[in-house]
């Protein structure tokens, strides 16, 4: 089986004192899987995104994804490898405000060189396709909850990317907006895309996942796929 993101003794801690915020820990996510962190406030789940992002460096071990060794690559490269491999969804959408919503869509497609035509193709089949095609010129600040998260979505899928992150995505959601966010990641996974996302929410990580762990104290507590609780 080909590992799309493989982790191999990693830790992370931020201070010297104390217990490391994440791990050690081993994880190898395969491809195709929709993989689900859980766990409680503060267990290393965002760190463990962010590590895998190559957004943060580990203070022990290898993390690998799409055969990259992301915790040796500099900060240029590590860019420039987020940019065309990892799409990213946070909580609180961020797109550029003073951008459109096309615009928003396009930008990571031309920080890539794709010419502008190209990048305004691709992001115009991902607007129909998540349903906010009527909203191509609108300013994101005019949009609601749902809307700008499926835009948030939208960029983070643009280059086609191996791998689509997602932290707490419909964590700032009304519930309604937070059932089309599942949907849309469902339809995402039921078409090939590995993913990772974080998610308090146990019936998103239910109903999106094809697999799911739990992180405790930034020690792997559970993983539905071996069902060992340690
Ligand atoms: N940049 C940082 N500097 C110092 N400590 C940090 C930093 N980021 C996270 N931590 C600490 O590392 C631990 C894990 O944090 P992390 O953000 O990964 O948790 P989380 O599971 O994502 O929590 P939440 O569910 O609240 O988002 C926490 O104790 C946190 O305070
Ligand atoms: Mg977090």
């Amino acid at each position: 089986m080909t590992h799309l993101i493989q982790l191999e003794g990693v830790a992370k801690r931020y201070d010297s004192a104390g217990a490391p915020a994440l791990g050690p820990i081993d994880l190898h996510v395969a491809q195709g899987e929709a993989l689900a962190v859980t766990g409680p406030s503060g267990s290393g789940k965002s760190t463990l995104l962010n590590l895998v992002a190559g957004l943060d460096k580990p203070t022990e071990g290898a993390v690998t994804v799409a055969g990259q060794r992301v915790d040796r690559l500099n900060e240029h490269a590590s860019a420039r490898f987020r940019r065309e491999r990892i799409g990213m969804v946070f909580q609180f959408f961020n797109l550029l405000d003073d951008l459109t919503v096309a615009d928003n869509i396009q930008l990571p497609a031309q920080l890539t060189g794709t010419p502008r035509r190209k990048a305004a193709a691709r992001a115009a089949e991902l607007m129909d396709v998540l349903g906010i095609g009527t909203h191509a010129r609108a300013y994101p600040g005019r949009l609601s909850g749902g809307e700008r998260q499926r835009v948030a979505v939208a960029r983070a899928l643009v280059n086609r990317p191996a791998l689509l992150l997602a932290d707490e995505p419909t964590g700032a959601l009304d519930t309604a907006s937070g059932r089309d966010v599942r949907e849309l990641l469902v339809d995402l996974h039921q078409g090939g895309q590995t993913i990772v996302l974080v998610t308090h929410d146990l019936s998103l990580a239910e109903a999106c996942a094809s697999r799911t762990i739990r992180l405790v104290d930034g020690h792997l507590a559970f993983d539905s796929r071996t069902e060992a609780v340690r």
